[in-house]
C-alpha cells in the first residue's frame, strides 16, 4: 500500500500546483447542463493524474468524473484495483474563484477502498486515510468531533445539479435540519464535506446522489477517523448509491431519524450522470 500511497501523494501534489495556478488566472467554461459546468482546468488536470496513474500502473482501472461523462456507471470487476479520481470537487466555486475546492483520489478493489487522498490546494491541506491505518491531515493524526446533540451540531450538505427539477424534494430535508440543528453549510464540494466530518471542522453531512469519484477518498477518511458512514437509513454506504450520510458517529441514530421524516415521499429519479 504504500507504494500506491507515495506515488498517489505526489501525483496529487503535481495535480494541486495545476489547480493553485489555474485558481488565479481566467477560466474556460463549458456547460454539461444550465447550472453544471466543467472548466478546462477540470479537464487538464484529469489527463495529467490519469496519464500519470496509467504510467505506474498500467493494469489498473480508473473512473474518473470527465472521462465518465455520460456513461452508465457500474461497479467494476471484484479482482481489479480501480482509482477514483474527481480532478476537480468544487468546480463551480473554482470557476468563481472561490477558495473550496479540492482534488479527490482513491484505491479500491473487490469494493473495498484501500486509499484515499483529498487536497485542498488553496489551503495547503492534504487529508490521507489508508484502510485500517487511520487518517491524517498533513501528516497529523486526525479524528472526528464528540459533539452528541443536534442542537450543537454543525451540519455539512450540497445539492445534486438536478435540484431545479426536484427543489421541493431537496429543500425538505434542508428544512429539517435547520430547524433541528445549530447550523447548515453548503460549501460546495463534497470531498471536502468529508474530509470536514473526519477532523470535526463539521459533525455530520448529509447528500444525495454523490457520485464515487465524489465520495471514495473522502468516505475511508471519516470511517478511519472514527466516523460513520451509511445509507440515509443506516444500511452500509454504497459508492454507486444515491445516498451519503458522514457523521462522527455519536450523531448518526439522530441524523438518520432527522432524514426519515423526508424518506417517506419518494426520491426523484437519477436523470443525470
Ligand atoms: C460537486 C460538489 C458539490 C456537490 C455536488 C457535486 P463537482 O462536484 O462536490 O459540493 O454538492 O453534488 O457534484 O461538480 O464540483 O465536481
Ligand atoms: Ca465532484
Ligand atoms: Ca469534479
Amino acid at each position: 500500500m504504500d507504494v500506491f500511497a507515495s506515488v498517489a501523494r505526489s501525483i496529487v501534489a503535481q495535480a494541486g500546483s495545476r489547480l493553485r495556478v489555474a485558481w488565479g488566472e481566467s477560466k474556460v467554461i463549458e456547460h454539461k447542463s444550465a447550472i453544471d459546468i466543467v472548466t478546462q482546468t477540470d479537464r487538464e488536470v484529469e489527463a495529467l493524474v490519469a496519464g500519470e496513474l496509467r504510467n505506474a500502473f498500467p493494469d489498473h482501472l480508473i473512473v474518473a468524473e470527465e472521462a465518465s461523462a455520460g456513461s452508465a456507471l457500474q461497479p467494476p470487476p471484484a479482482e481489479r484495483y480501480v482509482w477514483y479520481l474527481d480532478p476537480l470537487d468544487g468546480t463551480t466555486n473554482f470557476a468563481h474563484a472561490h477558495p473550496h475546492f479540492a482534488i479527490s483520489l482513491a484505491l479500491a478493489r473487490g469494493g473495498d477502498v484501500l486509499l484515499g487522498i483529498v487536497h485542498d490546494p488553496v489551503r495547503h491541506e492534504t487529508f490521507l486515510a489508508r484502510r485500517g491505518g487511520g487518517a491524517t491531515l498533513n501528516d497529523q493524526p486526525l479524528h472526528v468531533s464528540a459533539v452528541d446533540d443536534l442542537e450543537q451540531a454543525l451540519i455539512g450538505t450540497g445539492f445534486p445539479y438536478d435540484r431545479r427539477e426536484h427543489l421541493g424534494f431537496y429543500l425538505g430535508f434542508l428544512a429539517d435540519f435547520m430547524r433541528r440543528a445549530q447550523g447548515v453549510r453548503r460549501a460546495g464540494s463534497a470531498a471536502l464535506d468529508l474530509c470536514y466530518v473526519a477532523c470535526g471542522r463539521l459533525d455530520g453531512f448529509w447528500e444525495w446522489k454523490l457520485k464515487p469519484w465524489d465520495t471514495a477518498a473522502g468516505a475511508l477518511i471519516v470511517a478511519e477517523a472514527g466516523g460513520t458512514v451509511t445509507d440515509f437509513r443506516g444500511g452500509p454506504f454504497d459508492l454507486y448509491g444515491p445516498q451519503t450520510l458522514a457523521s462522527n458517529g455519536g450523531l448518526h441514530a439522530v441524523m438518520i431519524n432527522t432524514l426519515s421524516a423526508g424518506l417517506s415521499s419518494s426520491p426523484p429519479p437519477d436523470t443525470r450522470g
